[in-house]
């Protein structure tokens, strides 16, 4: 577990190989076990596979504001799965942004620990996403999780100058910097 939480970054650029629906459902049966205020689980997903659906979605996600556009994932690159992450109001309203956050944290590490990279989405289109997943009036869209085999090999580096844009070094590798534990450890009493 510690290695995979060092090693996860942040996935834009994905392998063409898809992935299965055994694999999203694994992947999506890690979320459901995450922790829940007052256990009320009001989360429910749409886990997308196909080729077709995976293009329809790709216009509708940003990529890489700081980046934006040259990051895009061009054609080749782009993602081959994703899972829609939604609020089922039946059950809770709103307030469920920590539940979202445990959920979509569980989803991501399953995936990594099953080789598979991950971009964890909020600059979405919600509307047209809502549209094309057909998705019910009861389930709001929280956000969404794009999927893939990586193609990139992002790396974490250290906060210069309280600058915490990720930018390409010389050699084109995405550098992601990160606060020094010094900085964010305010004291172990
Ligand atoms: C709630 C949330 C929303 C995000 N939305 C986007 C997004 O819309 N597009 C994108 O390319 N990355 C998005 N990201 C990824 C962040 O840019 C990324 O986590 C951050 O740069 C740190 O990189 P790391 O995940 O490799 O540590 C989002 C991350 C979170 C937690």
């Amino acid at each position: 577990m510690k290695e995979l939480l060092q090693k996860r970054r942040t996935i834009r650029k994905f392998k063409q190989q898809p992935l299965t629906k055994d694999q999203l459902s694994e992947y999506i049966d890690a979320a459901r076990l995450a922790p829940s205020a007052a256990n009320m689980q009001p989360l429910k997903y749409v886990a997308i596979a196909s080729k077709e659906m995976a293009d329809a979605m790709f216009p509708l996600v940003k990529w890489a504001g700081y980046l934006a556009p040259d990051y895009d994932p061009k054609e080749g690159e782009r993602p081959t799965a994703y899972v829609a992450v939604c609020i089922n109001t039946r059950i809770r309203q709103g307030g469920c942004d920590m539940d979202i956050g445990a959920a979509v944290e569980n989803l991501i590490l399953a995936a990594l620990s099953d080789g598979v990279g991950a971009c964890w989405m909020g600059s979405i289109d919600r509307p047209k996403i809502g549209e094309l997943l057909h998705l019910p009036e009861y389930l709001t869209l929280s956000c969404v999780v794009a999927l893939g085999y990586p193609e990139e090999d992002p790396k974490e580096v250290a906060v210069r100058e309280d600058n915490i844009r990720y930018y390409l070094d010389e050699t084109d590798t995405l550098c992601v910097p990160k606060r020094a534990l010094t900085d964010v450890l305010i004291e172990i009493v």
